[in-house]
Protein backbone atom coordinates (compact mmCIF):
# COMPACT_ATOMS: atom_id res chain seq x y z
CA UNK A 1 0.00 0.00 0.00
CA UNK A 2 2.81 2.39 1.07
CA UNK A 3 4.39 1.58 -2.73
CA UNK A 4 1.44 2.48 -4.41
CA UNK A 5 0.88 5.86 -2.46
CA UNK A 6 4.51 6.87 -3.16
CA UNK A 7 4.41 6.26 -6.32
CA UNK A 8 1.42 8.80 -6.77
CA UNK A 9 3.27 11.49 -4.94
CA UNK A 10 5.87 10.98 -6.73
CA UNK A 11 4.59 10.96 -10.03
CA UNK A 12 2.59 14.32 -9.46
CA UNK A 13 6.54 16.01 -8.25
CA UNK A 14 8.24 14.08 -11.23
CA UNK A 15 5.98 15.14 -13.89
CA UNK A 16 6.72 19.00 -12.81
CA UNK A 17 10.49 18.82 -13.02
CA UNK A 18 10.29 16.52 -16.42
CA UNK A 19 8.14 19.64 -18.00
CA UNK A 20 10.88 21.97 -16.50
CA UNK A 21 13.37 19.97 -18.04
CA UNK A 22 12.59 19.80 -21.27
CA UNK A 23 11.13 23.24 -21.60
CA UNK A 24 14.72 24.44 -20.61
CA UNK A 25 16.81 22.26 -22.62
CA UNK A 26 18.10 23.56 -25.52
CA UNK A 27 16.61 22.58 -28.62
CA UNK A 28 17.33 19.25 -30.13
CA UNK A 29 19.34 19.57 -33.54
CA UNK A 30 18.12 17.44 -36.26
CA UNK A 31 15.25 16.51 -34.04
CA UNK A 32 12.71 16.34 -37.78
CA UNK A 33 15.16 13.77 -38.95
CA UNK A 34 15.61 11.92 -35.90
CA UNK A 35 11.68 11.40 -35.79
CA UNK A 36 11.97 10.39 -39.56
CA UNK A 37 14.32 7.86 -39.50
CA UNK A 38 12.71 6.47 -36.40
CA UNK A 39 9.22 6.42 -37.77
CA UNK A 40 10.47 4.42 -40.90
CA UNK A 41 12.37 1.96 -38.98
CA UNK A 42 9.84 1.07 -36.42
CA UNK A 43 6.67 0.70 -39.04
CA UNK A 44 9.29 -1.33 -41.64
CA UNK A 45 10.23 -3.82 -38.50
CA UNK A 46 6.28 -3.39 -36.96
CA UNK A 47 5.27 -5.27 -40.70
CA UNK A 48 7.66 -8.35 -39.89
CA UNK A 49 6.38 -11.40 -38.88
CA UNK A 50 8.85 -14.49 -38.29
CA UNK A 51 8.37 -18.13 -36.57
CA UNK A 52 7.97 -16.62 -32.97
CA UNK A 53 5.46 -14.05 -34.34
CA UNK A 54 5.49 -10.21 -35.13
CA UNK A 55 9.27 -8.88 -34.90
CA UNK A 56 10.82 -7.05 -31.52
CA UNK A 57 12.24 -4.64 -31.42
CA UNK A 58 14.35 -3.38 -28.35
CA UNK A 59 16.17 0.25 -27.39
CA UNK A 60 19.36 -0.10 -25.79
CA UNK A 61 20.70 2.92 -24.61
CA UNK A 62 24.58 2.78 -23.81
CA UNK A 63 27.70 4.95 -22.91
CA UNK A 64 27.74 7.96 -20.44
CA UNK A 65 25.96 11.08 -20.87
CA UNK A 66 27.61 14.50 -20.52
CA UNK A 67 26.99 17.87 -18.44
CA UNK A 68 27.71 20.71 -20.34
CA UNK A 69 28.49 23.99 -18.02
CA UNK A 70 28.56 26.62 -20.16
CA UNK A 71 26.61 26.98 -23.09
CA UNK A 72 29.36 27.56 -25.80
CA UNK A 73 30.76 24.20 -23.84
CA UNK A 74 34.45 23.70 -23.01
CA UNK A 75 34.58 22.15 -19.60
CA UNK A 76 31.53 19.24 -18.55
CA UNK A 77 30.76 16.72 -16.19
CA UNK A 78 31.16 13.00 -17.24
CA UNK A 79 29.33 9.61 -16.32
CA UNK A 80 31.08 6.46 -16.65
CA UNK A 81 30.74 3.94 -19.30
CA UNK A 82 32.97 2.76 -21.72
CA UNK A 83 29.37 1.68 -23.70
CA UNK A 84 30.63 -1.93 -24.12
CA UNK A 85 27.19 -3.34 -22.04
CA UNK A 86 24.90 -1.62 -24.54
CA UNK A 87 27.46 -2.77 -27.79
CA UNK A 88 27.46 -6.17 -26.53
CA UNK A 89 23.86 -6.59 -25.59
CA UNK A 90 22.72 -4.99 -29.23
CA UNK A 91 24.86 -7.97 -30.67
CA UNK A 92 22.81 -10.56 -28.25
CA UNK A 93 19.43 -9.15 -29.44
CA UNK A 94 20.23 -9.10 -32.87
CA UNK A 95 21.09 -12.63 -32.79
CA UNK A 96 18.14 -13.72 -30.51
CA UNK A 97 15.49 -11.73 -33.77
CA UNK A 98 15.41 -8.58 -32.34
CA UNK A 99 15.56 -5.26 -34.37
CA UNK A 100 17.72 -2.89 -31.99
CA UNK A 101 17.42 0.89 -31.76
CA UNK A 102 21.21 1.85 -30.41
CA UNK A 103 20.95 5.11 -28.76
CA UNK A 104 24.76 5.31 -28.02
CA UNK A 105 27.11 8.33 -26.78
CA UNK A 106 29.57 9.21 -29.81
CA UNK A 107 33.15 7.71 -29.34
CA UNK A 108 32.19 4.72 -27.33
CA UNK A 109 31.90 1.14 -28.30
CA UNK A 110 29.92 0.27 -31.24
CA UNK A 111 28.59 -3.38 -31.88
CA UNK A 112 30.69 -5.93 -33.85
CA UNK A 113 33.46 -3.92 -32.66
CA UNK A 114 34.73 -6.01 -29.56
CA UNK A 115 37.56 -7.38 -31.47
CA UNK A 116 39.21 -4.72 -32.75
CA UNK A 117 41.88 -2.57 -31.48
CA UNK A 118 41.34 1.22 -29.99
CA UNK A 119 41.98 2.81 -32.97
CA UNK A 120 41.00 0.19 -35.70
CA UNK A 121 41.77 2.22 -38.60
CA UNK A 122 45.57 3.30 -37.80
CA UNK A 123 46.66 -0.15 -36.32
CA UNK A 124 44.61 -2.91 -38.33
CA UNK A 125 45.85 -1.05 -41.94
CA UNK A 126 48.60 -1.07 -43.79
CA UNK A 127 49.50 1.07 -47.08
CA UNK A 128 50.85 -0.91 -49.64
CA UNK A 129 53.88 0.15 -51.92
CA UNK A 130 51.11 1.28 -54.71
CA UNK A 131 49.17 3.20 -52.17
CA UNK A 132 46.62 0.46 -51.51
CA UNK A 133 44.82 -0.45 -48.43
CA UNK A 134 45.68 -3.93 -47.11
CA UNK A 135 44.55 -5.27 -43.70
CA UNK A 136 47.11 -6.79 -41.49
CA UNK A 137 46.62 -10.62 -41.23
CA UNK A 138 46.50 -10.38 -37.57
CA UNK A 139 43.83 -8.02 -37.71
CA UNK A 140 41.97 -9.76 -40.49
CA UNK A 141 39.25 -12.60 -38.96
CA UNK A 142 38.13 -9.34 -36.22
CA UNK A 143 37.94 -6.84 -39.53
CA UNK A 144 36.17 -9.19 -41.83
CA UNK A 145 33.54 -10.24 -38.70
CA UNK A 146 33.03 -6.41 -38.04
CA UNK A 147 32.26 -5.56 -41.82
CA UNK A 148 29.80 -8.50 -41.79
CA UNK A 149 28.12 -8.43 -38.76
CA UNK A 150 27.56 -4.63 -38.83
CA UNK A 151 26.50 -4.47 -42.94
CA UNK A 152 23.85 -7.49 -42.38
CA UNK A 153 21.84 -5.82 -39.55
CA UNK A 154 22.29 -2.32 -41.52
CA UNK A 155 21.58 -3.17 -44.93
CA UNK A 156 18.79 -5.42 -43.20
CA UNK A 157 17.29 -2.71 -41.97
CA UNK A 158 17.57 -4.01 -38.49
CA UNK A 159 19.52 -1.76 -36.30
CA UNK A 160 19.43 1.95 -36.63
CA UNK A 161 22.16 3.73 -34.75
CA UNK A 162 21.35 7.25 -33.13
CA UNK A 163 24.33 9.27 -31.27
CA UNK A 164 24.12 11.90 -28.41
CA UNK A 165 26.66 13.44 -26.22
CA UNK A 166 24.39 15.55 -23.50
CA UNK A 167 21.87 14.47 -20.96
CA UNK A 168 19.85 16.84 -22.78
CA UNK A 169 20.25 15.32 -25.89
CA UNK A 170 19.85 11.73 -24.07
CA UNK A 171 16.57 12.72 -22.80
CA UNK A 172 15.15 14.17 -25.95
CA UNK A 173 15.90 11.49 -28.06
CA UNK A 174 14.59 8.87 -25.76
CA UNK A 175 11.02 10.63 -25.45
CA UNK A 176 11.35 10.63 -29.31
CA UNK A 177 11.81 6.98 -29.52
CA UNK A 178 9.00 6.21 -26.92
CA UNK A 179 6.35 7.81 -29.10
CA UNK A 180 6.36 6.09 -32.40
CA UNK A 181 7.44 2.69 -30.75
CA UNK A 182 3.88 2.44 -29.00
CA UNK A 183 2.54 0.62 -32.14
CA UNK A 184 4.18 -2.33 -31.19
CA UNK A 185 2.53 -2.91 -28.21
CA UNK A 186 4.11 -5.35 -25.85
CA UNK A 187 6.64 -6.30 -28.59
CA UNK A 188 8.41 -3.69 -27.42
CA UNK A 189 11.78 -3.31 -25.19
CA UNK A 190 13.44 -0.79 -23.56
CA UNK A 191 17.09 -1.69 -22.19
CA UNK A 192 18.71 1.23 -20.76
CA UNK A 193 22.40 0.27 -20.19
CA UNK A 194 23.87 4.46 -20.33
CA UNK A 195 25.04 6.00 -17.29
CA UNK A 196 22.46 8.72 -17.14
CA UNK A 197 23.93 11.80 -15.20
CA UNK A 198 21.76 12.66 -11.91
CA UNK A 199 23.16 16.21 -11.76
CA UNK A 200 23.01 19.21 -14.27
CA UNK A 201 23.25 22.75 -15.02
CA UNK A 202 20.11 24.03 -16.14
CA UNK A 203 20.29 25.74 -19.61
CA UNK A 204 19.01 29.12 -18.38
CA UNK A 205 21.57 29.28 -15.52
CA UNK A 206 24.08 28.14 -17.23
CA UNK A 207 27.51 30.75 -18.29
CA UNK A 208 27.29 31.27 -22.01
CA UNK A 209 31.31 31.79 -22.40
CA UNK A 210 34.27 29.82 -21.01
CA UNK A 211 34.00 30.14 -17.20
CA UNK A 212 37.18 32.02 -16.34
CA UNK A 213 39.64 30.81 -13.93
CA UNK A 214 40.90 34.30 -12.73
CA UNK A 215 37.32 34.77 -10.95
CA UNK A 216 38.77 32.21 -8.33
CA UNK A 217 37.41 28.49 -6.88
CA UNK A 218 34.48 27.78 -8.74
CA UNK A 219 31.30 27.57 -6.38
CA UNK A 220 28.62 25.60 -8.60
CA UNK A 221 24.91 24.33 -7.15
CA UNK A 222 23.73 21.55 -9.94
CA UNK A 223 20.09 20.89 -10.06
CA UNK A 224 18.94 16.79 -10.13
CA UNK A 225 17.88 15.49 -13.69
CA UNK A 226 14.50 13.79 -12.80
CA UNK A 227 13.95 10.28 -12.95
CA UNK A 228 12.55 9.69 -16.61
CA UNK A 229 11.80 5.82 -15.54
CA UNK A 230 8.71 6.39 -14.63
CA UNK A 231 7.55 9.11 -17.12
CA UNK A 232 8.95 6.20 -19.83
CA UNK A 233 6.73 3.14 -18.05
CA UNK A 234 3.38 5.41 -17.42
CA UNK A 235 3.49 7.61 -19.83
CA UNK A 236 5.91 7.24 -22.91
CA UNK A 237 5.59 3.66 -23.29
CA UNK A 238 3.46 2.06 -21.51
CA UNK A 239 2.64 -1.01 -22.74
CA UNK A 240 6.33 -1.59 -23.46
CA UNK A 241 8.81 -4.16 -21.23
CA UNK A 242 11.02 -2.05 -19.55
CA UNK A 243 14.37 -2.97 -18.16
CA UNK A 244 16.56 -0.66 -16.34
CA UNK A 245 20.19 -0.55 -14.61
CA UNK A 246 21.14 -0.20 -11.14
CA UNK A 247 25.01 0.15 -11.67
CA UNK A 248 27.15 1.06 -7.76
CA UNK A 249 30.05 0.78 -5.99
CA UNK A 250 29.24 -0.58 -2.56
CA UNK A 251 27.83 -3.95 -3.24
CA UNK A 252 26.24 -3.63 0.44
CA UNK A 253 23.36 -1.53 -1.10
CA UNK A 254 23.02 -2.58 -4.87
CA UNK A 255 20.59 -5.18 -4.23
CA UNK A 256 17.92 -2.84 -1.91
CA UNK A 257 18.74 0.17 -4.54
CA UNK A 258 17.65 -2.45 -7.12
CA UNK A 259 14.92 -3.68 -5.45
CA UNK A 260 13.40 0.15 -5.01
CA UNK A 261 13.97 0.76 -8.78
CA UNK A 262 11.63 -2.17 -9.55
CA UNK A 263 8.98 -1.00 -7.27
CA UNK A 264 9.20 2.51 -7.12
CA UNK A 265 9.67 3.00 -11.38
CA UNK A 266 7.27 -0.26 -11.84
CA UNK A 267 10.47 -1.74 -14.39
CA UNK A 268 9.53 -5.14 -15.44
CA UNK A 269 13.47 -6.06 -14.40
CA UNK A 270 16.66 -4.80 -12.85
CA UNK A 271 19.83 -5.53 -13.53
CA UNK A 272 21.83 -4.94 -10.92
CA UNK A 273 25.75 -4.81 -11.27
CA UNK A 274 28.60 -3.60 -9.38
CA UNK A 275 31.67 -1.60 -10.99
CA UNK A 276 34.08 -3.36 -10.32
CA UNK A 277 32.55 -7.39 -10.98
CA UNK A 278 30.44 -6.17 -14.06
CA UNK A 279 32.02 -7.84 -16.84
CA UNK A 280 31.57 -11.22 -14.91
CA UNK A 281 28.52 -10.94 -13.36
CA UNK A 282 25.12 -9.06 -12.62
CA UNK A 283 21.97 -10.03 -11.00
CA UNK A 284 18.66 -9.72 -12.67
CA UNK A 285 16.20 -8.55 -10.52
CA UNK A 286 12.37 -9.24 -10.88
CA UNK A 287 9.14 -9.94 -8.99
CA UNK A 288 9.60 -13.24 -9.09
CA UNK A 289 13.27 -13.05 -7.42
CA UNK A 290 16.75 -12.31 -8.00
CA UNK A 291 18.92 -14.42 -10.63
CA UNK A 292 22.37 -14.32 -10.31
CA UNK A 293 24.43 -14.36 -14.22
CA UNK A 294 27.69 -15.26 -14.95
CA UNK A 295 29.91 -15.51 -17.38
CA UNK A 296 30.70 -18.90 -18.87
CA UNK A 297 34.58 -18.22 -18.95
CA UNK A 298 36.74 -15.81 -19.14
CA UNK A 299 36.53 -15.59 -22.95
CA UNK A 300 32.85 -15.45 -23.07
CA UNK A 301 30.65 -12.25 -22.20
CA UNK A 302 27.93 -12.33 -19.48
CA UNK A 303 25.27 -10.52 -22.11
CA UNK A 304 24.87 -13.77 -23.64
CA UNK A 305 23.32 -15.89 -20.98
CA UNK A 306 22.12 -12.04 -20.03
CA UNK A 307 19.95 -11.56 -22.88
CA UNK A 308 18.65 -15.16 -23.22
CA UNK A 309 16.76 -14.92 -19.86
CA UNK A 310 15.70 -11.59 -20.55
CA UNK A 311 13.85 -12.88 -24.05
CA UNK A 312 12.31 -15.57 -21.63
CA UNK A 313 11.15 -12.72 -19.70
CA UNK A 314 9.85 -11.19 -22.74
CA UNK A 315 8.38 -13.89 -24.14
CA UNK A 316 5.92 -14.28 -21.28
CA UNK A 317 5.05 -10.86 -20.79
CA UNK A 318 3.99 -10.76 -24.29
CA UNK A 319 1.96 -13.57 -23.85
CA UNK A 320 0.36 -12.02 -20.50
CA UNK A 321 1.22 -7.85 -20.39
CA UNK A 322 -1.19 -7.84 -17.55
CA UNK A 323 -0.27 -10.53 -15.12
O1 LIG B 1 29.41 0.71 -20.45
P1 LIG B 1 30.18 -0.25 -19.56
O2 LIG B 1 31.57 0.23 -19.27
O3 LIG B 1 30.16 -1.66 -20.14
O4 LIG B 1 29.43 -0.29 -18.14
C1 LIG B 1 28.10 -0.70 -18.09
C2 LIG B 1 27.33 0.07 -16.97
C3 LIG B 1 27.98 -0.22 -15.63
C4 LIG B 1 27.36 1.58 -17.27
C5 LIG B 1 25.85 -0.46 -17.05
O5 LIG B 1 25.83 -1.83 -16.79
C6 LIG B 1 24.94 0.26 -16.03
O6 LIG B 1 24.86 -0.09 -14.87
N1 LIG B 1 24.24 1.32 -16.49
C7 LIG B 1 23.37 2.18 -15.66
C8 LIG B 1 24.21 3.20 -14.92
C9 LIG B 1 23.34 4.18 -14.15
O7 LIG B 1 23.01 5.24 -14.60
O8 LIG B 1 22.97 3.72 -12.99
P2 LIG B 1 22.14 4.59 -11.90
O9 LIG B 1 22.10 3.72 -10.71
O10 LIG B 1 22.75 5.96 -11.75
O11 LIG B 1 20.70 4.76 -12.56
C10 LIG B 1 19.75 3.73 -12.56
C11 LIG B 1 18.78 3.83 -13.74
O12 LIG B 1 18.08 5.08 -13.67
C12 LIG B 1 19.45 3.73 -15.09
O13 LIG B 1 18.79 2.71 -15.86
C13 LIG B 1 19.27 5.10 -15.71
O14 LIG B 1 18.92 5.00 -17.11
C14 LIG B 1 18.09 5.70 -14.95
N2 LIG B 1 18.21 7.14 -14.68
C15 LIG B 1 19.30 7.63 -14.05
C16 LIG B 1 19.37 8.99 -13.76
C17 LIG B 1 18.28 9.80 -14.15
N3 LIG B 1 18.30 11.09 -13.90
N4 LIG B 1 17.23 9.29 -14.79
C18 LIG B 1 17.16 7.98 -15.05
O15 LIG B 1 16.16 7.52 -15.60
Amino acid sequence: MDAVKNLDAVDATTSFQVKSFFDSAPLLKDAESISRKLTQFIHQNASLTGSKGPRRVVCVTSGGTTVPLEQRCVRYIDNFSSGHRGATSTEYFLKSGYSVIFLYRRGTCQPYCRSLPDDPLLECFNLTSDSSIQVLESHAEAVKSAISGHHDVVSGGYLLKLPFTTIFEYLQILRLIATPMKILGPNAMFYLAAAVSDFYVPWESMAVHKIQSASGPLDMRLAQVPKMLLVLRKEWAPTAFCVSFKLETDKEILLEKADTALKKYKMHAVVANELSTRKEVVILVTESGKVSVYRENDLSVVESPLIKLLVEKHSTYIMDPNA
